[in-house]
């Protein structure tokens, strides 16, 4: 598919000679699974595989109907096991196994494809559909197929108590000081696969802006806050992630 690019109102070249970038932030979204199957969550009808997000995302929806919920993140989970990661998640892996300076990559994303792919310096912000997470001894551990009402803690053994390890809406996302942290130190924000619809996720790039950074957006389509970036390329993750890579480390200089 061509790739499209959208200049910003504040548009500046983006890999302008001499510019020096070290510290890399990139946050990825539901798009950039979506080449492998699996589903994103605004589609024109803002509905997700035939729920409101808001009657599964929620505590109070959990609460009010916990089998509905497990029934939902149990076959999201099942889902994990008939897709593979994409280009786009392997072109993020091999920069971050190649990028001396600093990066992180955060994802919304609670599918495991980044760490199937081989990406190590990961956050996943919104939780992980491979944990568990025990109510009454607050650990959180790895967790394999269906979880259901009746699920055992594996670590106190309380039965009853287990969630899936997800951020719902009116959560704290995980690890916000360290995302914060190296989103003010960063050189170069990328935004990848998102529509800038959630907080705080979606406030990332005006801090990286506000602290100095350089921002790019690739994306199926310009986000909600696309005004924001330096240059917003439109396109497929699977094709714009492996070829912004290539020119990012053929042309930067080194940390
Ligand atoms: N390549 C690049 N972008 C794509 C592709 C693709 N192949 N397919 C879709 N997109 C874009 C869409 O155009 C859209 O802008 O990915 C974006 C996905 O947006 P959302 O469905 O809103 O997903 P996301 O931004 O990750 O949602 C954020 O909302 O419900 C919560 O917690 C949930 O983490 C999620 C958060």
């Amino acid at each position: 598919m061509p790739m499209r690019i959208v200049p910003s109102l504040i548009a500046q070249p983006l890999y302008a000679s001499g510019m020096d970038i070290r510290n890399i932030v990139i946050l990825t979204g539901a798009g950039i699974s979506a080449e492998s199957g699996l589903a994103t969550f605004r589609g024109p009808d803002g509905l997700w595989e035939g729920h409101r997000v808001e009657d599964v995302a929620t505590p109070e929806a959990f609460r009010r109907d916990p089998a509905l919920v497990h029934a939902f993140y149990d076959a999201r989970r099942a889902k994990l096991g008939t897709v593979e990661p994409n280009a786009a998640h392997q072109a993020l892996a091999r920069l971050d196994s190649e990028w001396p300076g600093e990066l992180l990559l955060v994802t919304q994303n609670v599918d495991d494809l980044h760490e199937r792919a081989g990406s190590k310096r990961l956050i996943h912000m919104h939780g992980e559909l491979t944990k568990g997470w025990c109510l009454r001894c607050d650990e959180r551990f790895r967790w394999i197929g269906p979880m259901g009402e009746g699920a055992a803690c594996s670590s106190c053994g309380a039965a009853g108590m287990v969630r899936p390890d997800i951020v719902w809406f009116g959560e704290m996302p995980y690890e916000m000081e360290r995302i914060d942290e190296a989103i003010r130190g960063c050189d170069l924000f990328v935004s990848i696969g998102t529509s800038g619809a959630v907080y705080p996720a979606a406030g990332f790039v005006q801090t990286a802006r506000y602290c100095g950074a350089r921002a790019l957006e690739m994306n199926l389509e310009p986000s909600l806050g696309s005004t924001m970036f330096n240059e917003s390329r439109i396109g497929r993750a699977g094709d714009l992630v492996p070829q912004w890579i290539d020119e990012l480390l053929s042309s930067s200089p080194r940390a």
